[in-house]
């Protein structure tokens, strides 16, 4: 699929407004992370502002600053452990079982406890983030604890990844909401999601990887034909 960024934006921010539209009065809401979560932080401030009561959780200190801002109120797990309904992005969307790769944002460990803690996720993307398989296009970020990152960088190449400290565009060390720092682990196509998750959370080190298997219940993709709306057939539930 060719793109501009401009027709991208337009698509990421009709997805955002179609997932927007499912929060009703009283929800507590997961805001996710990234240029897509964005759209989805206006689009509630647009609500609010048309009389819409809702607390929202935030995924990340940027997105907890941005909603802020526009003067939503946030609330913590301390007060609301149950998220009613989350709204996020993410870097890969697989057709068919809608498992992700997230975290090309950084916030993939905050991300992921509001995805579990969500009685439904829903992922919000333009057209480009559809794949045959996870891991076609993306690395899967894995966020690890600064204390020797090179061994737990070995570990990951040990299980067949092409692995790249992330980095800020100065050079330095990318350094996560929890003070980690991330690595890019590249598998190429990704066959078994669910059992590779298995094989990196094993590993002393991680603290936890962008592969969200069996988490997303909806995705609202946006692209030049308008918005489509994919639902994750009835399986086990793994979140809330
Ligand atoms: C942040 C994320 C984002 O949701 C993901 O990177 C998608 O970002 P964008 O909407 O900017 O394409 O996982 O950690």
């Amino acid at each position: 699929m060719t793109t501009d960024a401009n027709s991208q934006a337009a698509w990421k921010q009709a997805a955002a407004r179609a997932a927007v539209d499912l929060v009703s009065d009283g929800m507590i809401v997961g805001i996710g992370t990234g240029s897509t979560a964005t759209f989805a932080i206006h689009a509630l401030a647009n609500r609010m502002q048309t009389g819409l009561r809702f607390l929202g959780i935030p995924s990340s200190e940027r997105s907890a600053a941005l909603a802020t801002s526009l003067g939503i109120p946030l609330t913590t797990f301390a007060d609301h452990p149950r998220i009613d309904l989350t709204i996020d992005g993410a870097d890969e969307v697989e057709r068919g079982t809608l498992n992700l790769i997230k975290g090309h944002g950084g916030a993939l460990l905050r991300e992921k406890i509001v995805a579990v803690a969500s009685r439904r996720l829903v992922i919000i993307v333009d057209g480009t983030k559809l794949v045959d398989r996870l891991g076609e296009r993306s690395a899967i970020p894995v966020e690890v604890v600064d204390f020797g990152w090179e061994a737990t960088k070995g570990r990951l190449e040990a299980l067949g990844a092409t692995v790249d400290l992330r980095c800020t565009p100065d050079g330095e060390p990318f350094c996560t909401d929890g003070g980690n720092r991330i690595l890019d682990c590249s598998f190429g196509s990704i066959a078994d999601p669910a059992m590779l998750e298995e094989k990196i959370g094993r590993i002393v080190g991680v603290v936890e990887c962008g592969l969200f298997v069996g988490l997303a219940d909806m995705v609202f993709i946006g692209d030049a034909t308008g918005v489509t709306c994919l639902e994750r057939s009835p399986g086990p539930s793994v979140g809330a």
